[in-house]
């Protein structure tokens, strides 16, 4: 008995075959796009499997390594996004997904760790609620492409301390929305805060994940980075992060998120008026981000 709609195969299943025959099974998907992504997949699949012709142990342990990543996943930890962070394919569907014109503030991959709404606060809040690291300040201007300020735009903030751990990763020892928060720039695109400089870190790497790095000889790491969204009426939304100068792992980050244009330098500076301003101490750290957005109509 043959499948509705599919034809019967006389020859049956061949090596040579393989990729063309199942193909023939999905011939007759209805959804246009579906049947472009399953028709590249399959390609793809056997073309990789012609050329690394695994025994059936190493495919059983392909297997139990994906059910093994499955069965890591739950609310707060997403170890098929860890997966696809660490074979670059999240940072290659950024890319895609991102081409804005060169004039735009480059974006960079999203993380999992912007699990919980970051509180509103005030321009010049301390989001650091437990002190934990280097006092900075952290500030920019939202501007558009020909250099107009976005007056009101909106900046979502979220960070790792200074030991390099996010809330979300210590329920019991960091204040719940620790270093978390989103912000409303003032009548010139301008928005500033208080913090600490981030930690560099590890992803999470006690799982399948984890395990496969360290097959391969790689490490776990990211540079220090602030994760920030920054959105405006008419400009397409950025998801990116400011990278800090200086610090390790920016030639090998594990989730390949570094771009040359996002690194800037913790400054210090000595101005009273400007310390004034920030209400904070002089000297002081700084951390400086201007973000271009992209109007809608000139995304690439
Ligand atoms: C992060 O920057 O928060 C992150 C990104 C990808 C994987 C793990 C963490
Ligand atoms: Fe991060």
């Amino acid at each position: 008995m043959t499948t509705a709609g599919s034809a019967p195969r006389r020859g049956g299943f061949s090596e040579d075959g393989s990729a063309e025959i199942v193909l023939e099974s999905f011939a007759h998907t209805p959804d246009p796009r579906l049947k472009r992504l399953m028709t590249s997949f399959v390609e793809h699949l056997h073309a990789f499997v012609k050329d690394v012709e695994p025994t059936e142990e190493e495919w059983e342990q392909a297997i139990g390594f994906l059910t093994e990543v499955g069965h890591m996943c739950d609310a707060t930890r997403q170890e098929f996004v860890l997966l696809s962070d660490v074979l670059g394919v999240s940072a290659l569907v950024d890319a895609i997904n991102h081409r804005n014109p060169a004039a735009a503030t480059d974006s960079t991959v999203l993380g999992p760790f912007h699990m919980v709404e970051s509180p509103r606060r005030e321009l010049g809040s301390d989001i650091s609620l437990d002190h934990n690291g280097e006092p900075c300040v952290f500030a920019g201007q939202v501007r558009s492409f020909d250099g107009t300020p976005l007056p009101g735009a909106r900046v979502d903030v979220w960070q790792a301390n200074g030991a390099g751990f996010y809330d979300v990763q210590q329920p019991d020892v960091q204040p719940e929305r620790n270093l978390r928060g989103l912000f409303a720039a003032d009548d010139h695109g301008r928005f500033w805060l208080r913090t600490v400089v981030p930690r560099h870190y590890p992803i999470p790497d006690d799982g399948p994940v984890g395990r496969l790095l360290d097959a391969t000889g790689r490490h776990p790491n990211r540079p220090a980075h602030i994760h920030v969204i920054a959105e405006a009426d008419g400009h397409t939304p950025l998801t990116t992060h400011v990278f800090v100068e200086g610090s390790p792992y920016l030639d090998s980050d594990a989730v390949f998120g570094v771009k040359r244009s996002l690194i800037r330098p913790v400054t210090v500076i000595d101005d009273p008026l400007r310390a004034d301003h920030y209400d904070v101490s002089n000297p002081f750290k700084l951390i400086e981000f201007d973000i271009v957005l992209a109007p809608v109509t000139e995304r690439a």
